[in-house]
């Protein structure tokens, strides 16, 4: 990792964005975080040899490749691709580095599957909400594993992992990385586990099919019934992540919301249909090909009535994207986050802009109204601050956005990318 990348990780560099002017042309879309972060930390069930492609250059990605190397993995990245070997490996995750992303909770499956044993801190909450993980310890229970919390780590073991039935279901749907985490810790448990209400994201497809290219018998991902037949050992592999949809998703909305025509390659549109439908019923044309999309106008902007909900549903990653995009959607549109109920810290950065939001969460009100004007903001997580970089390209004058480094988490150079498709994004050294 070079110190350029680093610098960025924790700089409170911030952005300014110029306002009012039309994106035209192609984005070409980076590796999914989502999908490269549990896929990273799969490897360490396995001491052979990893080699996993289309790794994004973020954040979040340098700090599981942090966590890995403590855990005792030689980590090696060159560009896109991280090579992996996890020969002997230690089973406590330090503090000081899962506290600084939820994600890393995905190597609590690994360590178990593989160790019969695991520390990891617990994941803080952060500002989209309470972030639990009693459906994750609930799941590692059913493995026969034995689950303590103390001293704000939490602690599991398990002399032997047995096959069970488990189920996924919680108060807000199901769980994405505790469906990856009971697949993790099962691939090498004795006998067959049953996962019911399982995650269907793409990226828990992903995952399942990077285990199985480590001779993994894992079937139904994608289905909300996944079966993990228990291996007795796993090889290495040479995988390539999907690309993001959550990064295409927000670069078509930067093309809708400027009225621009905007395409995104290196995709898969089957991944975004749940996001491509709303932006038709906004009032854009959506053209897909085998691995593009291409947005633009189609009429007037048309307000929306949206509700989160797990895959295949619209994405909670998209909610505070589709905000920006309708405040100025003539009439009412409302959004309701049933995933994260509070996840609305970008509404009141938006209204500094103009926008005439009425929360009530889960769900927020939004009045279209005519423009929206710059304005300095404040970043607070990573769709939001996402969300209000939306909006600065709309507005009128320049937003300055705070904070940035919330973006570089989830979002790969996004300012180079809009600024080479005619945005005008300055990266400032605050
Ligand atoms: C994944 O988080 C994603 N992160 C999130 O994306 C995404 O918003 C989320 O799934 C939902 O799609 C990664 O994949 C790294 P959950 P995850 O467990 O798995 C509750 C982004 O912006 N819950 O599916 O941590 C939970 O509080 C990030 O890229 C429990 O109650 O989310 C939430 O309300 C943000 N108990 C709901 O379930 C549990 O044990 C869904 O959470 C676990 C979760």
């Amino acid at each position: 990792m070079n110190m350029f990348r680093v610098s960025r990780l924790v700089s409170m560099d911030k952005i300014l964005v110029h306002g009012g002017r039309k994106l035209n042309g192609t984005v070409r879309i980076s590796g999914s975080k989502n999908s490269a972060l549990p896929i990273l930390a799969a490897a360490l069930l396995t001491r052979e040899r990893c080699v996993i492609r289309g790794v994004p250059d973020l954040s979040d990605i340098h700090y599981m490749l942090t966590i890995l190397s403590s855990l005792g993995c030689e980590v090696e990245r060159a560009s896109g691709t991280v090579i992996i070997k996890a020969d002997k490996i230690r089973t406590e995750a330090p503090y000081e580095l899962v506290r600084k992303m939820r994600a890393s909770v995905c190597v609590l499956g690994p360590l178990l599957g593989r160790e019969h044993e695991a520390c990891v801190s617990l994941p803080g909450g952060c500002v989209i909400g309470d972030r639990p993980i009693d459906l994750h310890l609930r799941g590692f229970e059913a493995l026969g594993a034995a689950v303590r919390v103390t001293g704000g780590n939490v602690k599991v073991l398990a002399p032997r992992l047995s096959g069970a039935k488990v189920n996924m279901g919680g108060k807000y749907g199901t769980t994405v990385l505790g469906t990856d985490n009971i697949m993790m810790a099962a691939v090498l448990a004795e006998g067959t586990t049953i996962i019911e209400d399982a995650a269907e994201e793409p990226e828990v497809v992903d995952l399942a099919n990077f285990l199985n290219a480590l001779g993994a018998k894992i079937t139904g991902a994608g289905t909300c019934q996944i079966t993990v037949e228990g291996v007795k050992e796993l090889s290495g592999a040479d995988y390539t992540v999907i690309p993001d949809r959550i990064e295409a998703g927000t670069m078509l909305v930067a093309g809708a919301i400027t009225g621009g025509r905007v395409t995104v390659n290196h995709v898969r549109p089957d991944h975004l249909e749940s996001v491509i439908e709303p932006l038709r019923a906004a009032g854009f044309t959506i053209e897909t090909g085998e691995r593009s999309i291409t947005v633009s106008p189609n009429g007037g902007l048309r307000p929306l009535h949206l509700d989160t909900r797990p895959y295949p549903g619209f994405p909670t990653d998209m909610q505070a994207q589709m905000c920006a995009l309708l405040v100025r959607a003539p009439g009412e549109s409302v959004i309701t986050d049933h995933i994260f109920p509070q996840r609305f810290m970008h509404v009141a950065e938006l209204a500094r802009m103009g926008a005439q939001i009425r929360l009530e969460a889960p769900t927020a009100f939004i009045t279209g109204n005519g423009a929206l004007s710059g304005a300095p903001v404040m970043a607070s997580d990573l769709r939001a601050s996402a969300a209000l970089l939306l909006a600065g390209l709309q507005a009128d004058g320049i937003t300055e956005v705070n904070r940035v480094y919330h973006i570089d988490r989830g979002y790969e150079h996004i300012d180079d990318k809009l600024n080479d498709v005619g945005a005008h994004i300055e990266r400032v050294k605050a």
